[in-house]
């Protein structure tokens, strides 16, 4: 299919930051925005004509939606996950997908360090007795951070991030990462989640989501940790055995616990919240709101809609999640030829035969492959004929051709 360029229409769902619908329509989009999820018949009617869509996690952007959405170039999930796209049939369509994994890491890293300092402080037994009417002043159990070692597990970008900030607060770090990371600052890197463990007072988990993660902490785990550490998950729920965090948290092993995700969480807020962790001391349970701030739905709606706005502009896939990615400087007084294609050998040659047959000098040129599919951004003179755009757009290959003009 070959696409001009003529549709410059963005259709916002779910209560998108309006930092999205200011930056699109800035660049020249005419934006609908639909405060809620859409179902996918009426997903289907609602892209016609619509170039770029900016979903939530409630809509589902499936395959027949692709399949009906022949003006669609991009789609934003103004989140971190990208579950609710189908991205290999996005790409099979030749539709970039763009999702926003670092705006939130300073908000999830913020809830962390309140919560150590929390417990530490054994704020929420204080808290929950005064409300009670009880006045119970003691020093006893309540500890200062400054010193304290902190074990983090998953040296990512909130742990590295958390590890700069709780350094400031004079805590001593260390942490663990199945990859060669970086030790950030004055952190110490362990070899084993063992070693970790045995070495420190906190433990937090900042892993990612990773099928062998499943229950990767647990009886054992716990277990290896010293008498009175303090245990955090504002990773993903499945990764922790909560029985066995009951079972060390009533039998004082664990001093107290902060958890921001369970391995099974209410739908909507009607539903009731249903876990082995509720009604414990010293014990933050929290509804998964690690990374929900004002400040990281502004940043997603800022960074996504970039992202969309550049995609349609000069072809850029620069942290795409399904796309190669790639981003070439535009030269000015040339078109651009944005080419998605089936990655097979000899495709670049092809096209550079089809533009030399034609006379077309190449001014500026850019290949990437991902998996089964190759992307390559070519710039080219002002003056062609449509026979090549025809020629190129008949290659066997050929998934989408765009054409952008300054
Ligand atoms: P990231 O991908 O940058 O970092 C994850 C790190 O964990 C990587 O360095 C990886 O090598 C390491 N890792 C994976 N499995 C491991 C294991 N078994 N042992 C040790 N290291 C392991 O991810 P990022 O952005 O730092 O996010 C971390 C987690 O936080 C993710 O699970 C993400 O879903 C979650 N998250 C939670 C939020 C909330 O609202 N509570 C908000 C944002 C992210």
């Amino acid at each position: 299919m070959l696409t001009l360029d003529t549709l410059n229409r963005a259709l916002l769902l779910e209560n998108i930051h309006p930092d999205a619908t200011a930056r699109l329509t800035k660049a020249g989009y005419e934006v609908r925005t639909i405060p809620r999820a859409l179902g996918e018949d009426e997903l289907i009617e609602a892209l016609r004509g619509v170039s770029l869509l900016g979903i939530r996690s409630r809509t589902h952007v499936t395959e027949r939606v692709l399949a009906a959405a022949p003006d669609l170039l991009a789609v934003g999930a103004f989140c971190i996950g990208t579950n609710q796209v189908d991205l290999t049939a996005a790409a099979r369509h030749g539709v970039a997908v763009f999702n926003a994994p670092f705006s939130n890491t300073r908000s999830v890293v913020e809830l962390a360090i309140a919560e150590i300092i929390s417990m530490a402080r054994r704020l929420p037994e204080k808290n929950a007795k005064m409300h009670a009417g009880v006045w119970d002043k003691s020093a006893k159990g309540a500890h200062e951070v400054r010193g304290r070692k902190l074990g983090i597990v998953g040296y990512g970008n909130i742990g590295t991030q958390l590890s700069v900030i709780a350094e400031s607060l004079g805590m001593t770090v260390y942490f663990y990462d199945i990859a060669d990371k970086l030790a950030i600052g004055n952190a110490r890197r362990c070899s084993s989640l063992e070693e970790l463990l045995e070495s420190v007072e906190t433990v937090t988990l900042h892993v990612d989501g990773r099928a062998g993660n499943r229950g990767f902490f647990g009886e054992a785990e716990f277990a290896r940790m010293p008498s009175r550490s303090l245990f955090l998950n504002l990773s993903r729920g499945f990764v922790v055995d909560h029985a066995a965090l009951r079972r060390h948290i009533e039998s004082g092993h664990i001093a107290g616990a902060a958890i921001d995700v369970f391995p099974s969480e209410p739908r909507g807020n009607n539903d009731e919240f249903v876990s082995e962790l509720r009604g414990l001391n010293n014990v933050i349970l929290t509804p998964h709101i690690g990374g929900s701030t004002e400040e990281a739905q502004q940043d997603i709606g800022e960074f996504v809609s970039g992202k969309l706005v550049d995609f349609a502009a000069s072809g850029a896939t620069s942290m795409s999640v399904n796309m190669p990615n790639i981003a070439l400087p535009s030269v000015p007084g040339t078109h651009r030829l944005v080419h998605m294609h089936k990655n097979v050998p000899g495709v670049l040659a092809t096209i550079n035969r089809v533009l030399a047959e034609h006379g077309v000098n190449v001014e500026g040129q850019l290949l990437r492959t991902r998996e089964e599919y190759g992307y390559v951004i070519t710039d080219i003179g002002t003056t062609y004929s449509d026979e090549v755009l025809n020629e190129l757009h008949a290659m066997d290959v050929t998934i989408r051709l765009r054409t952008i003009e300054d």
